[in-house]
């Protein structure tokens, strides 16, 4: 049972297109994976098949009543689930951060209970909102963390000023025609010891799965991406398989 929580060191590198294409990639290797949506935008709905308009998540829920927060539990397929955000408004969304501070145990707890159901717990969190970043430290021991990032310069200047502490980094829309990804690639790959050895793609099957609401895998098994992601299910799982 282990607890992956996924965000971009900016926003936009494809954080929640990892977290939907791994999410069934893991579920493919027979495991049983959950995926939370931690962003306020809440948009690893739509790589699920749900409407726009489709609007209850653990957050709208859980506005009146404490404890009401699974209820927008949702089954993708047998043995995938996801539990989304919910659409709030902006007062709404003012005071979930603010219960987010007086509690912060909350969430931690939730992923407690949870965790006995589930192989894989993804979280999909969002780059620097502070609601994200307040869940973090609080995570259970089991937690791994994967800071998504692009072979682009901002990310370089990123790694370079803020660090990724033990992170480990993965590399997502990788165009191995470009010279700069190139070196960039070479260079990570010698400064940041917990660079992922499986790089994603940049790949128009990851764009098209959005368009097509789902994850990549199931859009377009025989993709480059898909490939990718299947192939970091593999190394995660082994990475866990290793630590246990
Ligand atoms: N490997 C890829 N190749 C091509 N397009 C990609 C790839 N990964 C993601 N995309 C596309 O990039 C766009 C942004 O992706 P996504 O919403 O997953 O990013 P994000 O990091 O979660 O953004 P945010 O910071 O707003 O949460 C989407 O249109 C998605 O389809
Ligand atoms: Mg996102």
């Amino acid at each position: 049972m282990t607890v992956v929580a996924l965000s971009g060191i900016r926003g936009g590198v494809g954080t929640t297109s990892v977290v939907a294409g791994l999410g069934f990639a893991l579920h493919l290797l027979q495991q049983r994976v959950l995926m939370i949506d931690l962003h306020p935008r809440n948009l690893l709905r739509l790589h699920c098949n749900l409407a726009l308009d489709a609007e209850q998540g653990w957050a709208s829920v859980d506005q009146d009543a404490e404890g009401r927060w699974n209820e927008a539990l949702l089954q993708v397929v047998e043995g995938l689930y996801l539990l989304p955000f919910g659409q709030l408004s902006a007062a709404e969304l003012g005071a979930l951060a603010q219960r987010q501070q007086t509690q912060p145990q909350e969430w931690p707890q939730r992923l407690q209970t949870l965790q006995a159901h589930f192989d894989w717990i993804l979280l999909d969190l969002p780059a620097t909102l502070p609601a994200g970043q307040a869940a973090l430290p609080l995570l259970p021991e089991a937690t791994l963390r994967v800071r998504v990032v692009e072979t682009d310069a901002a990310c370089h200047a990123l790694l370079s000023t803020e660090g990724a502490g033990d992170d480990l980094l993965l590399v997502n829309r990788f165009d191995p025609i470009s010279q700069l990804q190139r070196d960039l690639l070479l260079l990570w790959g010698e400064r940041h010891a917990q660079l992922i050895p499986q790089v994603i793609h940049r790949d128009e099957a990851m764009a098209g799965a959005l368009a097509w609401k789902s994850p990549v895998g199931h859009y377009a098994p025989d993709s480059l991406a898909s490939h990718d992601v299947r192939s970091l299910a593999t190394w995660l799982l082994a990475q866990e398989v290793q630590r246990v």
